[in-house]
């Protein structure tokens, strides 16, 4: 695992939109896999300029995204579709039916998250997957105690999630209780994982994400595992793991 600290948010999106941009330039037909929340939209900014001087290309790429809300619909603001298409999709020349996300509106759940599966395999798998982290160490919507051999399946929202996320939406009761995510077997199986994080209250988790015990009680713990994760976080957020390992962070 190689973890990148950088300065703050600016910086951490930039190097994280290095590091998307090299792998579409190595593999123009790469199959990225995306994470929304608020951590990675400077990283989608920061790739849209690249796109509009010219220097990016995403006409071959695909992108898989890695979770939607069960019952928003794609035209929904707070959906996920909704959120690709206005941070990013609508801005850069991805082609015509390369971008996939799970379909919260899908009438049978169960077999919406198998379609996904076949259509991630049938893509050969993801090069590269974005991930942030939620409070409660979620990664996509797998949360805490959430299996670890877990393909794309539906979940319920933890609590803190539900209060994380009610900010974007009018109030509490409108933010939806469940999600169709990958799963930590499905985020696993990708070639190369990028983890972004910004701020102080990532600190902690991304601590025990990192150097605590891999353990469902901590979903992002799995990464330890994984052979080719980067971690690119901004001061703030690495503040707790500085304390404990600086020796394992380079600049
Ligand atoms: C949501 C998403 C996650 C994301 C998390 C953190 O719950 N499903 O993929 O990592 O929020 O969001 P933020 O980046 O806004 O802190």
């Amino acid at each position: 695992m190689q973890i990148f600290r950088t300065q703050d948010y600016q910086a951490m999106s930039r190097k994280a939109a290095n590091i998307i941009s090299a792998q579409v330039i190595i593999n123009p037909s790469s199959v990225l896999g995306l994470a929304t929340g608020s951590t990675p939209l400077g990283i989608y900014r920061q790739l849209i300029d690249w796109y509009n001087k010219g220097d990016l290309d995403f006409s071959k790429a695909y992108s898989v995204n890695l979770d939607e809300y069960v019952g928003l619909s794609p035209d929904h603001e707070q959906s996920y579709h909704y959120y690709m298409n206005e941070n990013f999709f609508s801005h850069v020349n991805f082609a015509e039916g390369h971008n996939y996300l799970p379909d919260g509106m899908a009438k049978d759940i169960d077999a919406e998250c198998a379609r996904y599966d076949k259509l991630i395999s049938d893509l050969g798998g993801i090069s590269l997957q974005l991930l942030g982290i939620g409070h409660t160490g979620h990664i996509g919507f797998n949360e805490p105690n959430a299996a670890f051999d877990k393909m794309t399946h539906a979940v319920d929202l933890h609590p803190k999630t539900i209060e994380a996320n009610a900010r974007f939406f009018a109030s509490p009761d409108e933010v939806p209780k469940q999600a169709i995510t990958m799963g930590i077997k499905s985020i696993m199986q990708a070639k190369q994982i990028l983890l972004v994080a910004n701020g102080a209250e990532k600190a902690e988790i991304l601590y025990e994400s990192l150097f605590g015990p891999v353990t469902p009680a901590v979903p992002a713990s799995i990464l330890q595992l994984h052979p080719n994760v980067t971690v690119v976080a901004d001061e703030a957020a690495l503040s707790v793991i500085m304390q404990h390992h600086s020796e394992a962070v380079s600049r």
